[in-house]
This record gives C-alpha cells, structure tokens and sequence, in this order.
C-alpha cells in the first residue's frame, strides 16, 4: 500500500497559482491541501474563499482545506461552495466540535479535525466515529518551512490505538515539515496521509518529489 500525498499550496507561487494546480493534476498527487489562515486563530494570512474557488476551477484533485480560522462554523457552506472535499476545523476553534462535524457531513463533504501540538489525542475520543479524517500538526499552524516536531511519532501511534479500538474508519494525516527522512516513520507508525508544502514547492522537480513520496511503502 502507498500513502496518500497531499501537497500543499501554500508553498506554491501564488503568482502562477494555475501552472501550479495543473502541475499538481499531472503528479501522483491525491489531494491538494489549501491552508486558510485568518490572522486570529493563527498569526499568519493566506487567502481565503475566492483563491479557493480559483484553485478548485483548475484542480483535478480533491480539495482538502485545512481552516485555520476561528468559529470555522460560519464558512463552511461557503467552503464547500468554493469546492472543499474535505473541511477540516481545528478542535482548539470550535465550541461544539460535534455540531461543527455534523454540519460539514450534511454539506456533504468529509470531516477534519486538526489538532495542534499542545493538544492531546485523547480530546476526540467521544467524537472519533465522526471524523473520516484527524489532521495531527507537526508544527505550530501558521507558516510553512518549519521543522518537525518528534514528538508527532508518539500521537501518530496513540492515535492509531484510539481508532482501532473505537472501530472507526478514520485516516491519520500529518502536516508539518514533513520530508523523505520523517515520512517512511510516520507511514510506519499509521499516519495514511501526508501533506507536503516546502518540501514539494521548493523541489528542484517538484513533480518526481511527490513520486518519491508516493512511492514509499507502507507495511
Ligand atoms: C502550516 C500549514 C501546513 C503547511 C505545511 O500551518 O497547515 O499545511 O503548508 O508546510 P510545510 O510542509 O512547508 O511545513
Ligand atoms: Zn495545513
């Protein structure tokens, strides 16, 4: 089994946003991951709902939107309306979690939960069912380009035993300073996605990067 890469466009050249959507559609790319940051929950600004509908009008490749915004509940129609496939909220931005899940599943989309650092896995042990996917940050969410932090392969594992015993059928990514050296740990430790931004943009052949990546197995 190969992992599942989702590059992110953060590192992208936001100049020439569609040569690098169309790069993407022609990797082995899996999803693309768009990282939204309101200056609030995260000290940084990306872009936000109409960079988002750019991006989805040239992407082949599902949409995985990471929001790093306050109360996420107030865009998440106009997410999905921008072409999110998968709405992942933070825990730490959501008063009532479970209502903010319930809601992306009834816009039809797939839920995320991101988590940062400082949070521990066992939070979402009552609302696991609900999540197809748990985003474990491997850096503080704000900026791309920062290193990893190790103690990521210890959550990655607790993780992994939560699910199993839980029963649920939901996937472990990891975004955050992920390389070649870190990846083949994490895939081994039951991460099934990993998301990529300098790593992959900043690639002399950012194309054959994303192979490399994919073409780590996961035993
Ligand atoms: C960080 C973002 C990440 C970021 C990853 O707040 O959520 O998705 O783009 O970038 P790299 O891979 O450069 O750490
Ligand atoms: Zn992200």
């Amino acid at each position: 089994m190969n992992p599942i890469i989702a590059p992110s466009i953060l590192a992208a050249d936001f100049a020439n946003l569609q040569k690098e959507v169309e790069m993407l559609n022609a990797s082995e790319a899996d999803y693309i991951h768009v990282d939204i940051m309101d200056g609030m929950f995260v000290p940084n600004i990306s872009f936000g709902i109409p960079v988002t509908e750019a991006i989805n009008h040239h992407a082949k490749k599902p949409l995985d939107v990471h929001l790093m915004i306050v109360d996420p509940d107030r865009y998440l129609q106009a997410f999905r309306n921008a072409g999110a496939d998968i709405i992942s909220v933070h825990y730490e931005a959501c008063n009532h979690l479970h209502r903010s899940l319930q809601t992306i599943r009834s816009l039809g989309a797939k839920t995320g939960v991101s988590l940062n650092p400082h949070t521990p896995i066992n939070v979402l042990e009552d609302v696991i069912q609900d999540i197809d996917m748990v985003c474990i940050m491997s850096v503080n969410p704000g900026f791309g380009g920062q290193k990893f932090i190790e103690n990521t392969y210890t959550k990655v594992s607790v993780l992994k035993e939560l699910i199993l015993k839980k029963g649920a059928d939901t996937q472990i990514e990891i975004d955050g300073g992920v390389n070649m050296e870190n990846a083949p740990k994490l895939l081994a430790a039951g991460a099934d996605v990993l998301v990529a931004g300098s790593f992959v943009f900043n690639a002399p052949d950012p194309v054959k990067t994303i192979k490399d990546l994919k073409s780590i197995q996961v035993v």
